[in-house]
């Protein structure tokens, strides 16, 4: 990946004309701030799930998944906290009636209209979505979309501990889409009101917290710069003051990123203390305890909470692998340096010309190749124009036929990153892309 600070339009703009992301409900004119992803960023979100799932879930023996529901009993939301304390402040600006969140104004300026100091008091917004379980839109039907995934994992420790035959240190793991009433999403994918979130709390005894908070810091970290290859220097680990903790937690560190507005969120580490399974312990009246061995005693666990959104870290991949590069004929080209593993498309096969001789090669690539890799077949429009796109969307590999196929049973392997190009036996293509791809 580069260095190159991108801007935000033109991230926007190329996830629009190459089918990463559309405005959502695009033609009754959208809904704020709210995306549907296109055919590359289903893919690349797939990527970052599987990638993520690999390194929390798999790798490990004592991490364990949950798919919990999204809509649960709202006792859920009041004993967590989040009825009363999950709020925003909100200020509405005098002059333009426009809504924000007090604490994105600057230096007293109103972000829409740019009046100064002309704002209500701050009152406090609660970001729950509610809606009515059944027929009956009243009070006593009330329940709200989970704004986090962590409390599935929660309100499930009990049944985890009866059935993964382990003790505690262990950790539930759970990816799935989150809703928040944001007052001001915004900023492309990076704030919006349904998001994917991927958590994993994990029960340690309280004397063990301090160590397992300090291994998960590290073993985030290392995870954007091992596996999605983010350079280092966008990526930097913050502790929050006293006053910027969430209403559960003791400790968090945000793993943050370099944005093209500067330094923001990407991940969040916290410490939540027992906050939560005490909470549900004196919400639900059951005894939610993990068992001493050694002292037979009973003791609530404490919990460690790596907690990311895939959306973010899409953006953050697409910040970080976006370049524009001169050429040596006067040409600049647009590239994402995108990790194979992340790449929607490893391959993209394109015969030279759209003679019937070269068809049917081509298409007999893309059936071997599809097997084990994600590939592309396109042989519309000038072969320059074809690696543009592929370049544009971060294809790592083009293998291209011309006529020489026909008699040498070969084609040409050009490289998205240096342009160089290679000449390899078709027959043996498949083994070659599984040696450059390590897989
Ligand atoms: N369970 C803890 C929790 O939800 P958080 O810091 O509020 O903590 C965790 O959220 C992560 O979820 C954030 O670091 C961010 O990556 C993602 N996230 C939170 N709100 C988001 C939003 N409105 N849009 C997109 N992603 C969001």
């Amino acid at each position: 990946m580069n260095d190159k600070q991108v801007t935000f339009d033109d991230l926007v703009s190329l996830s629009k004309r190459r089918g990463i992301a559309f405005p959502s409900s695009d033609i009754y004119g959208g809904i704020q701030s709210t995306w549907d992803y296109g055919y590359l960023g289903t893919e690349m979100k797939r990527n970052i799930r599987e990638l993520w799932w690999k390194n929390v879930v798999q790798k490990r023996d004592n991490v364990f998944g949950i798919e919990a529901a999204i809509i649960t009993n709202p006792s859920v939301w009041e004993a967590s906290g989040h009825v009363s304390n999950f709020t925003d402040p909100l200020v509405d600006c005098l002059e333009c009636n426009g809504r924000f969140r007090a604490d994105h104004i600057i230096d007293d300026e109103c972000p829409e209209c740019g009046v100064k100091t002309k704002f209500t008091d701050e009152r406090n917004f609660n970001l729950l979505f509610k809606t009515y379980v059944g027929p009956v839109e009243d009070d006593a039907n009330i329940a709200y979309l989970r704004p986090e995934t962590a409390q599935g994992m929660f309100v499930n420790f009990t049944n985890y501990q009866n059935t993964i035959r382990r003790k505690i240190p262990f950790g539930i793991a759970q990816i799935g889409k989150s809703f928040r009433n944001e007052i001001t999403p915004g900023q492309f994918i990076f704030r919006t009101r349904e998001f994917e979130q991927m958590e994993m709390e994990f029960f340690c005894a309280p004397e063990e917290s301090k160590e397992f908070h300090e291994y998960w810091k590290k073993e985030r970290m290392d995870w954007y710069i091992n596996e999605l290859q983010i350079p280092k220097s966008k990526l930097r680990l913050r502790d929050h003051e006293k006053d910027e903790l969430a209403h559960y937690s003791d400790a968090t560190a945000d793993i943050e990123f370099n944005f093209p507005w500067g330094w923001g969120e990407l991940e969040g580490i916290a410490h939540r203390g027992d906050f939560d399974l005490s909470a549900h312990a004196t919400g639900s009246g059951k005894k939610i305890t993990a068992l001493n061995i050694e002292d037979n005693e009973h003791f609530i666990p404490h919990v460690i909470e790596p907690a990311v959104g895939v959306d973010r870290i899409l953006f953050a991949i697409l910040c970080a692998s976006y370049d524009e590069e001169q050429l040596e004929n006067g040409e600049s080209r647009i590239l994402l340096r995108l990790p194979e593993s992340i790449a929607p498309i490893q391959i993209a096969v394109l015969p030279l010309s759209k003679k019937d001789e070269l068809t049917p090669i081509a298409k007999n690539i893309v059936e071997d190749l599809r097997e084990k890799f994600r590939v592309e077949y396109d042989e519309t429009q000038s072969i320059g124009k074809r690696y543009r796109r592929q370049d544009e969307i971060g294809t790592p590999y083009c293998v291209t036929c011309d006529f020489d196929s026909l008699d040498d049973q070969a084609v040409t392997v050009r490289f998205r990153d240096s342009m160089e190009q290679e000449r390899i036996k078709i027959s043996e293509l498949r083994n070659y892309f599984s040696m450059k791809m390590n897989v």
